[in-house]
């Protein structure tokens, strides 16, 4: 008589924890900051409960709250003060992200990431410069070759500021190139690239959108973001980011695209990070609102299943309640 196989011994609670494969750290953890020039108050960000715009003057404060709870990096976004059709607050030395990045960094041990992207300080919010055409042509948005010399100064503003990493997210091809090169040129050859360099064009943006302020005021990014529906592509757009030198490789969003995590992982020996996005962490602050399930846990399980997919690093809105947690 064969006996009952039984891998339920192993589930025990003095062994749980032996036999667990995946381990969430707080040092996994990437947390995004909103830091806005044209506010001198916090102001809640309706769409993303717990989160907030902070002014300029209190990144430093948000940066050691968040260091307070383990987390040891952040990942600033910006708002500026206005908007053109190039984005040039993006690269100004007097910039949102600059100042903040200064403050940080002078004050606190926190590892600074700064967002490398235009569609927060272009007035039309698509990420790069226009074609003329745009409005009319819904097939034709941004020209590729132009903003990737805008993308370089504004990574090289970050770097001046003392940015400890920058991570373009336009999706701009060539710009993990043009921008290794501006930093090089610039001696910050030792500030990394991580690249977003898999990101597709997700309808899991939309509270992200409404925080930082960058809904694209006609069309939309699928000329420049990923379809969703593509795999191997995803593969091909990581290989070229880590042939212009990505220092690490991001998948976003997360948890839509786990298969994606894992081919990265798997392909390449770069550190991964996945971005578990604002839609990821809107849907699940709803649904525990209205009672449907427990905010916790969603949360902790989303977070494990992203590093069980294979990423190192999770940039997540999650970041400091499940680093308090932990
Ligand atoms: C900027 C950028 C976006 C996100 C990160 N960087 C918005 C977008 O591409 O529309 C989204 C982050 C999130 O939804 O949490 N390009």
């Amino acid at each position: 008589m064969t006996r009952p196989r039984r891998p339920r011994r192993l589930r025990q609670d003095g062994v749980r924890g032996l036999v667990s494969e995946t381990e969430l750290e707080p040092s996994d953890l990437i947390a995004p900051v909103f830091v806005d020039a044209t506010v001198d108050e916090r102001r809640p960000i309706e769409s993303m409960p717990g989160h907030e715009r902070v002014p300029v003057d209190e990144a430093v404060d948000r940066a050691e709250e968040l260091l307070a709870t383990g987390i040891e990096s952040v990942i600033l976004f910006g708002i500026p003060t206005s908007k053109d059709d190039r984005g040039s607050r993006a690269w100004a030395e007097d910039g949102v992200v600059q100042e903040a990045t200064r403050r940080i960094t002078a004050a606190t041990d926190a590892y600074v990431i700064t967002d490398v992207c235009l569609c927060e300080y272009t007035d039309h919010g698509h990420c790069g410069v226009l074609e003329d055409r745009a409005e009319e042509d819904p097939d034709v948005t941004v020209r590729n070759d132009e903003t990737l010399d805008l993308l370089a100064r504004t990574a090289v503003s970050h770097a001046d500021a003392g940015a400890d990493m920058v991570a373009p997210s336009s999706m701009t091809d060539g710009m993990v190139g043009a921008i290794r090169d501006g930093l090089d040129e610039a001696g910050h050859e030792h500030v990394p690239v991580m690249s977003y360099a898999v990101k597709y064009e997700s309808a899991f943006y939309g509270p992200f959108r409404d925080a930082a302020d960058g809904a694209p005021a006609f069309g939309d990014r699928r000329h420049y973001q990923m379809d969703p529906a593509n795999r191997r592509e995803a593969m091909r757009e990581a290989a070229l980011d880590v042939e212009e030198g990505a220092d690490a490789l991001m998948v976003k969003p997360a948890l839509s695209y786990l298969d994606v995590v894992r081919d990265v992982r798997e392909e390449f020996d770069h550190p991964v990070a996945a971005y578990n996005v604002s839609g990821e962490y809107a849907m699940v602050h709803a649904a525990a609102e209205k009672g449907w399930l427990g905010l916790e846990g969603a949360a902790l399980e989303s977070l494990l299943s992203i590093k069980r997919a294979g990423a190192d690093l999770i940039l997540t809105y999650f970041a400091e309640d499940v680093a308090d947690a932990l």
